[in-house]
């Protein structure tokens, strides 16, 4: 089934300008980009962005991390996107990413992981209308 994923080119990865390379590993991984946009997380939206994680010890860490640098937002489409995503950019922590994986070959740690893929159907809807009003979604 068609369908919809979200993602962020995180600070880290923008800092290195490897948004381009990033973006190129997508596209030819045949993801339809239906929204993108450049943008820089205040410390507040960052917060609000990953609130589901305000128990975890790494949530100021995370904060702090997400609003250092600018971001890459974007909805991907394509046959089963959710799960294609999260197996094309690899596992959360890079020392156990799949090699060819994007966070094998950009990230540098757990926290900064160069990339973030939505993790449920649900998830990517409310991610990608947190960035993303309905006329911004192609
Ligand atoms: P992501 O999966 O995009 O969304 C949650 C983020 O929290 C994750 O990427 C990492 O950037 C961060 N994260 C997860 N686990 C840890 C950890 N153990 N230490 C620091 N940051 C983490």
């Amino acid at each position: 089934m068609i369908n919809r994923t979200f993602t962020m080119i995180k600070p880290d990865a923008t800092l290195k300008g490897h948004t381009g390379a990033i973006l190129k590993i997508i596209n030819d991984a045949g993801f339809r980009i239906i929204a993108m946009k450049m943008t820089h997380l205040s410390k507040i939206k960052a917060a609000q962005f990953y609130e589901v994680h305000k128990e975890r010890p790494f949530y100021k860490e995370l904060v702090e991390f997400m609003s250092r640098g600018p971001i890459t937002a974007a909805i991907l489409e394509k046959e089963n996107a959710v799960e294609e995503f999260r197996k094309l950019i690899g596992a959360t922590n890079p020392a156990q990413a799949d090699e060819g994986t994007i966070r094998k070959l950009f990230a540098t740690s757990v926290g900064e992981n160069a990339i973030h893929g939505s993790d449920s159907d649900d998830n990517a809807r409310i991610e990608s209308d947190f960035f993303f009003s309905k006329l911004e979604q192609f």
